[in-house]
């Protein structure tokens, strides 16, 4: 899926040692489906050659207000015409103090403040210019006047420092800039979201677990975070990157048993929507071993299995006498081997939910494609086979609409 078919986006390079890293994001846009026309400052050019981006971006890069290529010799005017969003990265913070106040004194700032469409900088470089009061006060008047900023993260700088201004990796700065296309029904909303297997310890070194990927659950809270949401994530041992780190509006705790993931989600029951999506195991063991078991001739050994906490039917209940706080919408999921529709219903109304979603066919898992079949009080709706993401972007849309 391309999350940013039709997209136009100018990407602007200004000077710093980060530029070496958008001749890569210009490689991503353009897999997401943008095009992509590059614009460079003079100091850009020190760090990465037009040359370079024209070849990955397969447009000609434009570097003066005076080219006189483009109709009625107008570029700023042009490029911000037809673009969908600005994003420039790096933004060093000689260019975010110009942009802060409104200079335009090279194609790339003017075409800024000529814009008729969303800026976003992906901030980039050495910590104490980061610090310095002055980007404080750019920032802060940036912001003021809705530009987006992207990061900067903290971690290694060119210069041999360690600490905040490096710039976001390629990879990061794509998913923001897709998130930022996103709607955003979901803003100022929590969301809770349980994914992954569990782990249940037999001894040290041997446990039970089942198939779970996590991925279907790790693209709902993607999609959830691309909708506005602040989302806390309680993931099942997977290792899953978690998904729009960057944006601080995601929080993860990892765990590894059924009765950890209940402990976690009975630890964040202060939310609007709770998707359960784990594959949590029904049963531990009452006492695993502190050892590792011994093999005993042809003996097997007498397992004893003891019923985990269902953390969904918990969650209903708790939240639902919980006085004065919002009632969270729950959604359970379902993965049946037969008669999906009654099972995934049965269990709706077994756990006094709203909603449960059916995962349709045996290949889901560990794939990146997935189809659902959506159950609650008005019955049952099929979605198309489409990727995960997909799904869980139509899914946060349609919950968005119950709450
Ligand atoms: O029928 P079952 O209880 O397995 O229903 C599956 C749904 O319940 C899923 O949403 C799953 O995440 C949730 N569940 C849970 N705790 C359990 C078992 C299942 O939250 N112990």
């Amino acid at each position: 899926m391309q999350s940013l078919l039709n997209k136009k986006i100018v990407l602007g390079i200004s000077g710093g040692i980060a530029a070496y890293k958008s001749a890569e994001l210009a490689r991503l846009l353009i897999q997401e489906g943008a095009s992509v026309q590059v614009v460079m400052t003079e100091a850009a050019q020190q760090f990465v050659t037009p040359v370079t981006m024209q070849a990955l971006s397969g447009n000609p890069v434009f570097t003066s207000q005076w080219d006189s290529s483009v109709a009625n010799n107008m570029a700023h005017i042009e490029l911000s015409r037809s673009a969908d969003a600005i994003l420039i990265a790096p933004a060093s913070a000689d260019l975010m103090a110009k942009l802060s106040l409104g200079l335009a004194d090279d194609l790339l700032t003017t075409l800024c403040l000529a814009r008729d469409c969303s800026l976003l900088l992906a901030p980039a470089m050495n910590k104490q210019m980061w610090e310095h009061a002055a980007t404080h006060r750019s920032v802060a008047r940036l912001t003021q006047d809705s530009v987006a900023l992207l990061g900067p993260a903290s971690g290694a700088q060119a210069c041999g420092e360690v600490g905040m201004g490096r710039m976001l990796e390629p990879a990061e700065i794509t998913e923001q800039l897709i998130a930022f296309f996103q709607k955003k029904p979901l803003a100022g909303k929590k969301v809770l979201i349980t994914a992954g297997p569990t782990f249940e310890a037999i001894d040290p070194v041997r446990g039970i677990t089942n198939r779970s990927s996590g991925k279907m659950g790790f693209a709902i809270a993607r999609a959830a975070v691309e909708a506005g949401a602040q989302v806390h994530l309680v993931a099942g041992p997977c290792d899953l990157e978690t998904p729009l780190e960057a944006t601080g509006k995601i929080s993860r705790t990892n765990v590894i048993s059924a009765k950890e993931m209940h402990a976690a989600t009975m630890n964040s029951i202060d939310c609007d929507v709770f998707f359960a999506v784990a594959a949590v195991a029904d049963w531990g063991i009452a006492k695993p071993s502190k050892e590792k078991i011994k093999r005993q001739g042809k003996q097997s050994p007498n397992l004893e299995f003891i019923a985990n906490p269902d953390i969904l039917l918990d969650m209903a209940k708790i939240v639902r006498t919980k006085a004065g706080k919002p009632h969270p919408y729950c959604v359970g999921f379902a993965a049946e081997s037969t008669d999906l529709a009654n099972h995934a219903n049965e269990k709706r109304k077994r756990k006094g939910i709203p909603m449960v979603v059916g995962n349709i066919g045996p290949d889901t898992f560990g794939s990146d494609l997935n189809q659902l079949l959506i159950i609650d009080e008005s019955g049952s709706k099929k979605m198309a086979k489409a990727e995960k993401l997909q799904l869980a972007r139509q899914l946060i849309q349609l919950v968005a609409k119950k709450i």
